[in-house]
């Protein structure tokens, strides 16, 4: 008898959703004028919070994205000779290997700390001192921590650029840049500046901006393209979701918000649903969102579009990862180049001083 797994092995590998290909980044580096001057004010500065980044940035990162998304093999590597530090304290699937995969991929070294008990800290070691010893090690660090403060702690003793890759419940502001370069290659229209108001789209986002760093740092980002957005549904059973200035901060920039307790009567208004149940609360994760699911019998609108920023858990049914509607693997694939383009504009300007002028 032939198992499903056998099957497996007779058939030639395929993507398993319908975005992969290089379609779609060209498309978006057509549309997008290329600007060099957003990039370069990038060169050896911390990256901690989606605060820091305008429009005109994170346009020429999208089309430096696609650049490199297009572009399977680049001739030349503008990182090599150049350190990553890679200091995840706290798991990660996603943030860690595509920092680390784009890294790579622009021809540079890494020194991986995915364990925080391997380092002095479990002595008692303070950041400020890690961060002093960092600055002799490589040349920009990525910092993952379950503590809110702990980039901040490190920023004084820092001579080499540092970036958030998620703090506790405060910012993640790289997934949002993942979460709306997703966007870009689904309607490239919306981020060119003068959109039709037929083509707002409403963006539901099932979880609790107040104690999501994904959402939090995501709502920071749509304010950057409020003429793109209809209204912002958000989908939670909390009645308090958002910090004390966090909704009026929003809504200064731009947006419409709402907040809904139920989904399914809402999901049929939603031309992207982004969902997310795990918080990082205290010292351990939580689920938040009980009751909130989609499935493939949830009432979609056609042609919507689902982004999560994964890891999965029951809220996501795994009957949609063959529907049209996943756009959540896109989104975690486009995560490798965002950060190459953010990656190269961080550190490779600073070499620029020291290097030959060629590179
Ligand atoms: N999206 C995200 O932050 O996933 P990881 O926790 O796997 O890095």
């Amino acid at each position: 008898m032939v198992t499903s797994q056998q099957k497996q092995l007779r058939r030639p590998l395929q993507p398993k959703d319908g975005t992969a290909g290089i379609e779609r980044p060209k498309a978006l580096l057509e549309i997008l004028p290329e600007d060099p001057e957003p990039l370069l004010e990038l060169a050896s500065r911390h990256m901690v919070s989606s605060r820091q980044f305008d429009r005109a940035t994170l346009i020429q990162l999208f089309r430096l994205a696609a650049q490199y998304e297009s572009t399977p093999a680049l001739m030349h590597l503008p990182l090599a000779g150049k350190i990553l530090i890679s200091a995840f304290y706290e798991p990660s699937t996603r943030t860690r290997l595509s920092f680390e995969s784009a890294w790579h991929r622009l021809g540079g070294a890494i020194m991986s700390i995915t364990d925080p008990k391997s380092t002095g800290m479990a002595k008692g070691e303070s950041l400020a001192d890690i961060a002093e010893m960092f600055n002799n090690y490589g040349d920009v660090i990525v910092l993952r921590s379950s503590e809110g403060h702990a980039v901040y702690d490190m920023l004084d003793g820092l001579r080499i650029p540092i970036i958030n890759a998620g703090n506790g419940i405060d910012e993640h502001p790289t997934q949002a840049m993942a979460d709306l370069y997703a966007l870009a290659k689904w309607r490239p229209e919306l981020f060119q500046g003068e959109v039709n108001p037929e083509q707002r789209i409403r963006v539901g986002i099932i979880g609790v901006p107040s104690r999501m760093r994904t959402v939090r740092s995501l709502l920071l980002l749509l304010a950057r393209f409020p003429e793109a957005i209809r209204e912002v549904v958000i989908i939670s059973n909390e009645s308090e979701n958002f910090d004390a200035e966090q909704r009026e901060e929003l809504e200064r920039a731009g947006l419409t918000l709402r907040v809904v307790h139920e989904l399914d009567p809402v999901l049929p208004e939603l031309d992207v649903v982004y969902i997310n149940a795990i918080a990082w609360v205290g010292d351990s994760f939580e689920s938040l969102g009980a009751g909130l699911h989609l499935t493939r019998e949830s009432p979609l609108k056609p042609g919507a579009v689902i982004l999560h920023p994964l890891a999965r858990g029951n809220e996501l049914s795994t009957d949609l990862d063959d529907t049209p509607h996943n756009w959540y693997f896109a989104q975690a694939r486009g995560a490798v180049f965002i950060r190459m383009a953010l990656l190269t504009s961080v550190v490779r300007r600073i070499s620029a001083v020291m290097d030959t002028p060629d590179q």
